[in-house]
């Protein structure tokens, strides 16, 4: 081990500390039937682009491209000169197959027993419905319209009205505030927003026009709102304000799809990062639909007849555009929308949709299954899950504890866990395994997937041996990936491309361990240095959650003048496990033991919440504020800013043990 005094830096980029030995095989019958198997892997290494063109085949391409892809670095463009429609491949094309009467979405709202299910037949006549009355309302091909809604049924009929007029929709998440909404409107230059008097959360209408009247108070651009009726909440109409169930229930439900470039824009999705203005990531038609396609059905083995797939996101962040709306309907799927929480009106509300609808593929995010360890195991016990067969997980690292009890708990001991790696600018997944091929390790992402060429390096962009950590980047473009950030060129190659020369940065550290599988090791920016070590906070917050008693840590470095940063963790309990006196001490032993001394925290705070974004991801910046003694910086990215006053009314018991 280096010298543990500040000033000596190791050599290594990223420490491997977390090492774990557990594996689990593919199911037999899954592995004999899978849709994808190893031959994957050699077909795209021999021969990536001609790996991609297959996949893309999988779609109905009005004309075929005659180039896979022109590469002038950073900009790539895929499959030029083919044109398709993405609402045709979404939808009418499984139509014309004769699959008019299969369930596109199994729609349950909120409150009880508000169910609707609508075919491919019904999405098409509603898609078709709703591209006539944008048609009227003067929205045109390039034209962007800003979105605002709950998860209800016209939120993926608008994105697929938009695809089908080739309309750029810009989706923006229904927890944002008015500022948050009114930027995005602004920098997209929307001239519609489509959006509902409000949506269910929490067992009651919760308001969602007011917002859009606020932030387009001085958006002259905004020639129209398009007005969803779900709550019957009074709502103030004036005059650019236009009722869906006026404007849309009186249009033909015939619509014919004009076909679109394969690079003509798809949609604008902004992504905050941690700070600063958001960016606005590009997608664009041919490529996306690809490889989302492409990922759906490799990655959770989808067979379309006969799974009942649920992803729980909101279609408001990139996981719901790629994996509730478009690889899912791409690929002819029946899926689940639901419109709430897990906790409405009860903590089993999720076990009990599965067995009602006999969910068999369910994605997910690390924060939600944490939560439902905190909760506890007897309430996932009460339901039959028997239907469930493969588990997906996005979003954060999944520590192996929480990959562990989600396979028991939630699959039975039988399902295989994917732990997906992806951004909203990858488009679609780059890193999993594959349910039918890969013996999953706990916590591992694994594998990139065929026709992706991702690798971690050290900061001199060298390739990191087995055993080793560093930077995660990608090496060859792919089809799904964005394209630029909106209006701003400049910034996607400063943001993405100029830390490492040709190759894309995702902003993420990561490891190979001994058997070259990839492990996620969260954003580079929460390393600490801790005594010339860099040690990720993703292996020390897993160690925290392997101990019975914890189900959610986060930990950050502060500066500290012996180690130069010191581990301070945050932990919450799960709900069988009590506060005892000596949790804290129990807690750095227990982290010593699973990782070596130097990961052993300095502070162990157990606090009741933790802060998160409105997407699920730990906010460590503002735990380093308040691990530091200072003032606790910008809060407006947080989804429940009380959460703050909750640590540090904890403060007190901060004491360091020893
Ligand atoms: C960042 C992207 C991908 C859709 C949802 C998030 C983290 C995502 C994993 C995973 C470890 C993950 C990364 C990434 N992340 N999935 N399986 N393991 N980390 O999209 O909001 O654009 O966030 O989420 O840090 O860079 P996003």
């Amino acid at each position: 081990m280096a010298a543990e005094t500040p000033g000596n830096p190791s050599q290594e980029t990223l420490s491997n500390l977390l090492h774990e030995s557990r594996r689990f095989e593919p199911p037999a019958e899954l592995a004999a039937g899978a849709n994808v198997t190893a031959a994957a892997y050699e077909e795209a290494n021999a021969d990536r682009l001609a790996f991609w063109e297959q996949a893309a085949d999988r779609l109905t391409w009005a004309e075929r491209w005659h180039t896979t892809l022109e590469w002038n670095a950073p900009f790539a463009k895929w499959f030029l000169g083919g044109t398709l429609n993405v609402a045709y491949n979404c939808v009418d094309r499984h139509v014309e197959a004769g699959n008019g009467e299969k369930v596109a979405y199994y729609w349950e709202g909120e409150p009880d027993g508000d169910e609707r299910v609508i075919t491919y037949a019904d999405l098409q006549k509603e898609v078709a419905k709703a591209a006539n009355a944008l048609t009227e309302l003067g929205v045109r091909k390039g034209d962007r319209v800003a979105i605002y809604m709950p998860m209800i049924p016209e939120l993926p009929i608008s994105l697929l009205a938009c695809a089908r007029i080739g309309a750029i929709h810009s989706v923006v998440f229904g927890g944002f505030s008015a500022t948050a909404l009114r930027s995005r409107i602004d920098d997209a230059d929307a001239k519609l927003v489509i959006t509902a008097d409000g949506g269910y959360r929490r067992g009651a209408p919760s308001a969602l026009k007011p917002t859009v009247d606020e932030a387009i108070q001085d958006c002259p651009g905004v020639e129209h709102v398009l007005v969803v009726r779900r709550t019957g909440q009074d709502v103030a109409v004036t005059e650019r304000d236009v009722w869906w169930h006026d404007l849309v229930e009186r249009q033909s439900d015939r619509h014919t799809p004009e076909p679109h470039d394969a690079e003509d824009p798809l949609y604008i999705l902004y992504t905050s990062g941690t700070t600063g203005k958001p960016k606005g990531i590009l997608h664009t038609t041919g490529g996306y639909l690809t490889q989302t396609a492409w990922t759906h059905h490799a990655v959770f083995d989808l067979k379309p007849d006969t799974d009942i797939y649920w992803c729980t996101a909101d279609i408001g962040w990139v996981t719901g555009h790629s994996y509730i709306v478009y690889g899912p309907l791409a690929n002819g799927a029946t899926s689940v929308l639901y419109e709430g929480t897990p906790d409405t009106p009860h903590r089993g509300r999720f076990w009990e949709i599965v067995q009602k609808y006999g969910v068999t593929i369910l994605y997910t995010a690390p924060t939600a299954i944490r939560t439902f360890m905190k909760w506890g195991d007897d309430i996932p016990a009460k339901f039959d899950m028997s239907s469930l067969r493969v588990l997906g997980s996005v979003g954060e690292p999944i520590n192996p504890e929480a990959y562990v009890w989600y396979r028991e708990h939630i699959g039975g001991d039988r399902t295989p866990v994917v732990d997906t790696w992806w951004q909203t600018e990858t488009g679609a997944i780059m890193i999993s395994p594959l349910p039918g091929v890969t013996a999953g390790k706990p916590g591992a992402a694994m594998r990139p997937l065929p026709g992706i060429s991702a690798d971690v390096v050290d900061d001199q962009a060298r390739s990191v041996p087995n055993g080793g950590g560093g930077f995660l980047v990608i090496r060859d473009p792919w089809p799904s990936m964005l394209r630029t950030i909106w209006g701003d060129d400049q910034r996607y190659k400063d943001t993405y491309w100029s830390r490492f020369d040709g190759f894309y940065f995702p902003g993420d550290g990561a490891k190979r361990d001994e058997d070259g599988d990839l492990w996620l090791l969260g954003r580079v920016d929460d390393v600490m240095l801790v005594s010339g070590h860099n040690i990720s906070t993703t292996e020390v917050e897993s160690a925290l959650v392997s101990h019975p008693k914890v189900a959610e840590a986060a930990v950050v470095g502060a500066t500290d003048p012996v180690t130069g940063q010191a581990i301070v963790s945050f932990v919450i309990l799960r709900g069988s496990a009590d506060e005892s006196a000596d949790i804290a001490k129990e807690l750095r032993d227990h982290v010593a033991k699973t990782l070596g001394p130097i990961a052993k925290p300095r502070q162990i705070l157990v606090v009741p919440e933790l802060p998160k974004t409105r997407s699920g991801k730990i906010m460590r910046r503002l735990l380093r504020d308040v691990a530091e003694n200072r003032s606790v910086g910008d809060v407006t990215t947080l989804a429940d800013s009380s959460v703050m006053n909750l640590i540090a009314s904890k403060l007190p018991s901060a004491a360091s043990e020893d």
